[in-house]
């Protein structure tokens, strides 16, 4: 904020910033923005929901976010992500209990070519099938507790 001269003009800089440094946004600290940017808590809070990038909770180790906008849904996004649901029992914004897996959804990750797709710790993972997507997770989860 100091380098931006506390420029309400900052604010998507220094809430991508902010998470970069402690993972998510949390209410102290986007109080903390208004106050020091000069911009109202309403504005700080809708930019920080506005985006699907900004996290107000704290996530898991690892991220899965599966498409559900129209070109993947027509392809079975709805399967891909139910499994995901049924099998660590979870809802889109929930973290498992240990920790380990958070799930999301988005609206469209810009590869409706690659439909259904999903990012799994940030990378775009296209045409995956119920089962592809459960390995790949698997994969990620179980490496941790190898
Ligand atoms: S609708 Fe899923 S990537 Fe565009």
């Amino acid at each position: 904020m100091r380098r931006n001269g506390n420029r309400p003009d900052a604010l998507i800089e220094t809430l991508h910033s902010i998470q970069s440094t402690f993972g998510y946004l949390d209410e102290p600290a986007l109080l903390y923005v208004s106050d020091m940017l000069s911009v109202s808590p309403a504005e700080v809070y809708g930019v920080a929901t506005f985006y699907h990038y900004f996290q107000l909770k704290p996530q898991g180790k690892h991220c899965c976010s599966v498409c559900t906008g129209t070109a993947c849904y027509i392809k079975g996004a709805d399967q891909v992500l139910a499994n995901i649901e049924k099998t660590y029992g979870i809802k889109p914004g929930e973290t498992t209990e240990d920790g380990e897996l958070s799930l999301l959804t988005v609206r469209c990750l810009g590869a409706c070519g690659l439909a259904p797709a999903a990012t799994l710790d940030g990378e775009v993972i296209g045409n995956v099938t119920v089962e592809s997507l459960q390995q790949r997770i698997e994969e990620v989860t179980v490496h941790d507790n190898a």
